[in-house]
C-alpha cells in the first residue's frame, strides 16, 4: 500500500485476528484484508511448517532442543502475497501438506515450545512489521504485535466451529465423523490455551467478536467499520 492520505502517512499497520481452531480466522481475516488493502499472513502456517517437517524427518516433537536444532538447519521460509501465505522448508514449497490432519493433531506439540516460538515470531515481526497486514493466529494481540491499530479476538460454540471445519473438509473430499472432529478442536483449544508460553487468549484491548451466528460478510465489515472508526 502506497503511504497516501488515507492511511493517514503511516508506512505500516497491523491489525491482529487471534481466536480458537475453526472461529473463522482465516476467512474473516482475508477478506478484511482484501478490502482494506492489506496483506493477510496466516501465522499458524510456520507452526505447520515446523511440525510437517519434523514428522518427515522422524523428531521427537516433546524434545524442545531437537526441534530448535532442526529450525537451525532447516530455512523456513513465510511469504505473504495478497491473501495466500506460503510457505518453504529449503527449497520444498510445503504451503499445501501442511493442511494435513497429521500436522493438524500434532502442530499444538510443536508450538508449545519456547524455542520453537521465539524463531517463529522473530520470523512473522520481520515480515509484518514492513508493511499494511492482517495478522491471523493465537497470540499476535497478546505477543507478536502488542501495539497492533486493532485486535479482534474471535470466538464461537465448539458446534459451530465443528461443522465449518466438516464442511471444509467434505469440500476437500475428506469424510469425517461430527463427534471425532469435535473431540479433535476441543483437545487443540485445551493445548493452546492451557500452554506456559504465549497461551491463546483474549488481549485485554481486544474486541471479542462472537462469530456463531453471524454470517461471514457481518463479520468482515464488523472489523472494517472498526478499523474505519478508529482511522477516523
Ligand atoms: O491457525 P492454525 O489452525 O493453522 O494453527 C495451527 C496451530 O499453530 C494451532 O493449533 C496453534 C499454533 N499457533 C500458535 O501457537 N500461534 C499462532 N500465532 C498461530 C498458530
Amino acid at each position: 500500500m502506497k503511504n497516501t492520505l488515507e492511511n493517514h502517512g503511516k508506512t505500516h499497520e497491523i491489525i491482529a485476528i487471534d481466536g480458537p481452531a475453526g472461529s473463522g480466522k482465516s476467512t474473516t481475516a482475508r477478506l478484511v484484508a482484501q478490502k482494506l488493502g492489506f496483506t493477510y499472513l496466516d501465522t499458524g502456517a510456520l507452526y505447520r511448517a515446523v511440525t510437517h517437517v519434523a514428522m518427515l524427518k522422524g523428531v521427537d516433537l516433546a524434545n524442545e532442543q531437537a526441534l530448535d536444532a532442526l529450525i537451525e538447519i532447516c530455512d523456513f521460509k513465510l511469504s505473504a502475497e495478497g491473501d495466500l501465505t506460503r510457505v518453504w522448508a529449503d527449497s520444498s514449497e510445503i504451503t499445501e501438506a501442511i493442511r494435513s490432519r497429521e500436522v493438524t493433531s500434532n502442530v499444538s506439540l510443536v508450538s508449545k515450545h519456547a524455542k520453537v516460538r521465539q524463531a517463529m515470531v522473530r520470523l512473522q515481526r520481520a515480515i509484518a512489521s514492513q508493511g499494511f497486514f492482517v495478522v491471523e493466529g493465537r497470540d499476535i494481540g497478546t505477543v507478536v504485535f502488542p501495539n497492533a491499530a486493532l485486535k479482534i479476538y474471535l470466538v464461537a460454540t465448539v458446534e459451530a466451529r465443528t461443522e465449518r471445519r466438516m464442511l471444509e473438509l467434505q469440500q476437500k473430499g475428506v469424510a469425517v465423523e461430527f463427534e471425532k472432529l469435535r473431540e479433535e478442536i476441543i483437545i487443540r483449544d485445551k493445548k493452546d490455551s492451557e500452554r506456559a508460553i504465549a497461551p491463546l487468549k483474549k488481549a485485554e484491548d481486544a474486541i471479542e467478536l462472537d462469530t456463531t451466528r453471524l454470517t461471514i460478510d457481518q463479520q468482515v465489515e464488523t472489523i472494517v467499520r472498526k478499523y474505519k472508526e478508529i482511522r477516523s
